[in-house]
C-alpha cells in the first residue's frame, strides 16, 4: 500500500480524531498521581474514548502481523520503557515519568498522539530534562514539515537535537502515516540525513513521535510481546502528534486547550 494523500474534507475529519484523541489528554491529566494504577487510567481513558466522545480507542485488540493482540485501550510507558506500555496493576510512585499514547477513531479516522507526565513531585533533574528535551525534538522535527521538504529532514533535525543534548535516538519505532488504517505509509524515521527520503507532500498526514534515551539507544521487548524498554534500562521519553501538510506548511492536528505549546514559537 503506498502513501494515501488525503483530501481537505478527510484532513477536517481527521482534525476531529486528532483534537478528541487530545482531549482524552487533557482529561487524564489530573488523575496521573502517586498511588493510581495504569490499568485505572486506561478505563477511565477507555470509557471517556466510548462514552463521552463516542470513539473507538484504536489499540484495543489492535494485531498487526507478528504482535498478539493488544489487551488495552491506552500505552503507559514507565521510567526506562520505551513505548507501548500496557497498563497494569501496579501504583504509579513519586518521581516516575509517564508516557500515554492514546489514538482514537473517530468516523473511520484515526488520531494519535502522547505526552509525557512527571508524576507527583520528586522527578529527578535527569528525567525532567529527558522530557522537555524530547518534547523539543518533536517540535524540530514538526518545524522541518513543508511542502518539498524531505522525510530525512525531520529525522535529521530530532537527531541532532537529541544528541546534541546527549541522548539517543531510539531506531526501531517510527512515526507514520495515519488515516482510515493506524499504521500507513510512510515511515516517519527520527534520525537521518537532511535531503534524504521521498518529498512531503500537500495532503500527507503522518506523526512525528521520537523516543529519546538518556542513556544508550538500544532497546529489547518484554515477554508479553508489546513492552519496549531500553536495554541499559536508562530513562526513555516519547510525545507524539499527527499531523497534515497543508499548502503553505503543517498544521497539528492533535492540538488540545492542554496541550503544551510549541517552544520555539515563531
Ligand atoms: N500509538 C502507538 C503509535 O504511536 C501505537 C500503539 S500500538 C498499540 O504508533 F497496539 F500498542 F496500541
Ligand atoms: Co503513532
Ligand atoms: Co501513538
Amino acid at each position: 500500500m503506498s502513501i494515501t494523500l488525503k483530501t481537505p474534507a478527510e484532513i477536517d475529519a481527521m482534525r476531529v480524531a486528532g483534537r478528541l484523541a487530545g482531549e482524552v489528554l487533557d482529561y487524564i491529566e489530573p488523575f496521573v498521581k502517586p498511588g493510581v494504577t495504569t490499568a485505572e487510567l486506561d478505563r477511565l481513558c477507555h470509557d471517556y474514548m466510548v462514552n463521552v466522545q463516542g470513539c473507538i480507542p484504536a489499540p484495543l485488540n489492535y494485531a498487526p502481523p507478528g504482535y498478539p493482540p493488544y489487551p488495552k485501550s491506552i500505552c503507559a510507558s514507565i521510567n526506562h520503557q520505551v513505548c507501548h506500555g500496557v497498563p497494569n496493576d501496579r501504583p504509579l510512585k513519586r518521581g516516575d515519568i509517564l508516557n500515554l499514547d492514546i489514538t482514537t477513531i473517530k468516523d473511520g479516522w484515526h488520531g494519535d498522539t502522547s505526552r509525557m507526565f512527571a508524576v507527583g513531585e520528586g522527578v529527578s533533574i535527569l528525567g525532567k530534562r529527558l522530557m522537555k528535551i524530547t518534547h523539543e525534538c518533536l517540535w524540530v522535527g514538526i518545524a522541518a514539515v513543508k511542502p518539498g521538504a524531505r522525510l530525512g529532514d525531520i529525522g535529521a533535525a530530532i537527531q541532532r537535537h537529541a544528541e546534541q543534548n546527549g541522548f539517543s535516538v531510539v531506531k526501531e519505532f517510527c512515526g507514520h502515516g495515519i488515516g482510515r488504517r493506524f499504521h500507513e505509509e510512510p515511515q516517519v524515521l527520527h534520525y537521518g540525513k537532511r535531503g534524504d527520503g521521498i518529498e512531503l507532500q500537500t495532503g500527507m498526514v503522518f506523526t512525528i513521535e521520537p523516543m529519546i534515551n538518556a542513556g544508550k539507544a538500544a532497546v529489547s521487548e518484554l515477554p508479553d510481546g508489546w513492552t519496549i524498554i531500553t536495554k541499559d534500562r536508562s530513562l526513555s521519553a516519547q510525545w507524539e502528534h499527527t499531523l497534515a501538510i497543508t499548502e503553505t506548511g503543517v498544521e497539528v492536528l492533535t492540538l488540545s486547550a492542554g496541550a503544551p505549546p510549541n517552544p520555539f514559537p515563531a
